[in-house]
């Protein structure tokens, strides 16, 4: 089978997302897929990449890439100079690409209008677990726990004093579309206030403001097979380092000690299966298919609210989706051709 791997982009995610598809490369099995990697550049451009002792090449010029609207999976390649011609067609399109313009419904609505199968999330449940608003408000819906929040739009923000009396201190500011906790701020008093709401809006125009919870960062693999059947994973726990504020982005990937994950958490046996159901529940109220990471806080006299869903999760070596999945049996090899699988059922 052939399978482009889409990474980089045009998100704040870009050198996260060529982490996770430097991984996802190597764990393709070259007896089953011919890979096929496509980088794209802050700017957007789709440029053909190659994988070599283990590193992705990330152009910045080269031979541009297009997927043929109603093509089955057609390609034009497009080089610098000399003329056009058509690539090898692609059997699978396999986006590994974080955040707003690859994890959102954009690139998989591409793939609708390229009739290629597609591993992962469709447009709809793409669309919904990016907008962390949006998604708050269907996991409402459905009768599911999630923190306090208050939507802020740009032009329009309450004072703290007014989402103190809502949600109490400390509470967060984050963009409603965004990943890896990229422009997210906790704000314990009023000077961190203004700035937080500044670097916010810097990442989208809506915001929302949400009530700290002290608490577990437990995160489960939901992965739904060819047949419609959901897996869910054992649980994973972030363990951030006492030097972080909250599980940040340096916590994630710059501070090599920023945060510990432990899989299986150590979790009472009832209280596990009862977030395993509530992970499949959430999955299906924002409407996902395929994969999804689901993020819960667990607070000391274990109650727990689910934080948000992530349609494509980090596959960096610190992440916690394929970690998860092999603590519960299934390999990474085995995730990637179970994606393949649903996609092209
Ligand atoms: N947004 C990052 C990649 C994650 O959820 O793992
Ligand atoms: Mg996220």
């Amino acid at each position: 089978l052939r399978i482009a791997v889409l990474f980089g982009g045009r998100s704040a995610e870009h050198e996260v997302s060529v982490l996770s598809a430097t991984n996802v490369m190597s764990a393709l099995d070259p007896e089953k897929y011919d890979a096929v990697p496509i980088f794209i550049t802050r700017e957007g451009q789709w440029l053909l990449s190659r994988f070599e002792d283990g590193r992705l090449a990330t152009p910045s010029s080269g031979t541009e890439v297009c997927l043929v609207p109603g093509g089955h999976g057609r390609m034009l390649a497009v080089p610098a100079r000399g003329t056009p011609h058509e690539l090898a067609r692609i059997d699978v399109l396999f986006p590994v690409l974080h955040g707003p313009h690859g994890e959102d419904g954009s690139v998989q609505g591409l793939a609708e209008v390229a009739r290629v199968p597609l591993a992962g999330c469709g447009i709809l449940g793409s669309a919904a677990a990016l907008d962390k608003d949006i998604a708050k408000r269907l996991l409402r819906a459905a009768g599911l726990p999630v923190a306090r929040a208050v939507t802020i739009d740009q032009g329009d923000a309450p004072s703290l004093t007014a989402l103190e009396i809502e949600l109490g201190l400390p509470l967060f500011i984050k963009p409603a579309r965004q990943g890896s906790s990229v422009g997210v701020a906790k704000v314990h008093a009023s000077q961190e206030f203004a700035p937080a709401l500044a670097e916010a809006f810097r990442h989208d125009r809506i915001l929302l403001a949400e009530e700290f919870i002290a608490g577990r960062e437990i995160e489960f693999s939901v992965l739904e097979d060819a047949a419609g059947g959901l897996f869910v994973s054992r649980p994973g726990e972030i363990v951030p380092a006492e030097s972080h504020r909250f599980y940040n982005y340096d916590a994630k990937y710059v501070d090599e000690n920023g945060a510990a994950l432990k899989v299986p958490a150590d979790l009472p046996p009832e209280l596990e299966a009862a977030m395993r159901d509530m992970a499949a529940k959430a999955f299906r109220a924002v409407g996902c298919d395929g994969m999804a990471r689901v993020d819960f806080f667990l607070t000391p006299d274990m109650r727990f609210v689910i934080n948000e869903l992530n349609t494509i999760p980090g596959f960096t070596d610190i992440s916690m989706y394929s970690k998860a999945m092999a603590a519960s049996g299934v390999s990474y090899a085995e995730v990637i051709d179970r994606l393949v699988d649903h996609g092209m059922a």
